[in-house]
């Protein structure tokens, strides 16, 4: 399955894109493990959480989906998950394996972990070396997937710094944390997404965070409560650049999530020119949401600040684009975490902007990008949602036709990608190889 899209005018448009990614898992899950009923509404239907409301269910969770994008989720308590009866495939979502493998630490019995190639080539070393030490089993294939888990019953706190800046392995620890006698403590190099405590402290867990330390007592119950998923900015963001990067438009995203450990995406494009502008800020639930307004802008080069990188972690690939349209270099530093998502994503998007006359200068950890006009062109995706989301919002202002080819893992995380960009006048089309 392919993209192709032809230079067309963004216009004016006001649009809203689907829910949050770790916000949806997470309702899931700690769901799943409270007591009560939580009733989820703004829910990604995408494969991700796809892959997590499954694995929950397969785990005995009763989870009703009375319309496409709301759960009630029947909450089994922390001791009401039931072994499943086979390996449980997480496909391609890295969330889900992580935070997963914390939650299965703390059960009394055993379950395998698996996912696609991509998802089987990541790293988990990062999640299994602290919960060894809280007293998991885990076996491995040299430190990647499948994850064999076998729970203990008695797990213990234990004071944890991170090795890196990653919302999923202090979330994985935390959630592990709730079944271990004692104090967990997380320290984090710098601050990452805090989506898990504040929806435990809505499930009535006493989290305590400061100065990138996070703590809290187990075992800990969780009480239902209802979870309103914002709509993601990380969907937004492709949007919010197509915005930009247009002749002449203004455009709305409504009612997005704005928690500021997301919000690096918004501070870089702004530092780079982009006129972006919060408007109608308010709560929904536990997270600030606000309407996005964009308005056409002529970008110009920057040197992104490194410590905006853990905030905007999943953007750098829509940044790239943002760069490789911008006047001057844009010079991207701190970014190695990128080689290990869910594609190499520094060397993805590199030969993406090249393939379109960009040129990129690579190191292990950064990149610089000269900007200029992109070409028409052929690219790939490499399997990875976020780059063929990325190029294809390059072909929105390139001169000529671009291709981005293999663009199915969109469905993980954007269903409705195409329809959204054609709502802002974008000529997209996803052409299916059997049906050429
Ligand atoms: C996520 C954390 C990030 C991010 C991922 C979602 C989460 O990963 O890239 O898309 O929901 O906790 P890391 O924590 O590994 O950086």
């Amino acid at each position: 399955m392919h993209y192709l899209i032809q230079p067309a005018s963004v216009r004016d448009a006001a649009v809203t894109v689907p829910g949050d990614k770790s916000v949806s898992h997470r309702a899931i899950m700690l769901g799943s493990i409270a007591e009560g009923v939580t009733e989820v509404s703004g829910f990604l239907a995408g494969e991700d959480c796809l892959a997590t409301m499954g694995a929950f269910r397969r785990m005995g969770i009763t989870i009703e989906r009375p319309a496409e994008t709301e759960l009630v989720v029947h909450g089994a308590g922390l001791h009401g998950l039931r072994a499943p009866d086979g390996e449980l495939d997480l496909g391609n979502s890295g969330t889900a394996m992580r935070l997963m493998a914390g939650v299965l630490a703390g059960q009394d019995f055993a379950a395998t972990l698996t996912g696609d190639t991509s998802l089987t080539g990541r790293p988990m070393q990062r999640v299994t070396t602290p919960l060894t030490l809280m007293g998991a089993d885990i076996e491995s294939r040299d430190g990647k997937p499948p994850l064999r888990i076998r729970g203990n019953p008695h797990l213990v706190g234990i004071d944890y710094p991170l090795p890196m800046a990653s919302a999923q392995v202090k979330s994985a620890v935390l959630l592990a944390g709730l079944y271990a006698r004692g104090r967990t403590l997380v320290t984090e190099p710098a601050v990452t997404r805090d989506h898990t405590e504040r929806m435990l402290r809505a499930m009535g867990v006493p989290v305590s965070g400061r100065d990138g330390r996070i703590s809290l007592e187990g075992p800990a119950r969780l009480r239902a409560c209802p979870v309103r998923v914002p709509a993601d900015l990380s969907s937004a963001a492709f949007v919010i650049l197509a915005g930009l990067l247009a002749a002449e438009a203004d455009i709305l995203v409504r009612n997005v999530g704005v928690n500021p450990t997301r919000t690096g995406v918004l501070d870089i494009l702004q530092a780079m020119g982009g006129e972006i502008t919060l408007e109608n800020p308010r709560n929904l639930g536990e997270e600030p949401v606000a309407d996005i307004r964009v308005r056409s802008s002529a970008l110009r080069g920057i040197e992104v600040d490194p410590s905006l990188v853990s905030l905007a972690i999943d953007e750098f690939p829509v940044l790239f684009v943002a760069a490789g349209a911008a006047d001057g270099a844009t010079r991207f530093t701190g970014i190695g975490e990128l080689r290990v998502k869910e594609s190499d994503r520094i060397a993805a998007m590199a030969a993406g902007l090249r393939a379109l006359g960009i040129r990129v200068e690579e190191f292990d950890d950064g990149a610089v990008v000269h900007g200029g006009r992109f070409a028409g062109g052929e690219v790939q995706s490499f399997g990875d949602h976020r780059i063929a989301m990325s190029l294809a919002v390059a072909g929105t202002v390139a001169v000529g036709p671009v291709t981005v080819h293999d663009v199915a893992a969109v469905e993980t995380s954007f269903p409705g990608f195409e329809a959204c960009l054609e709502g802002i006048g974008a000529d997209i089309r996803c052409v299916r190889e059997d049906s050429q």
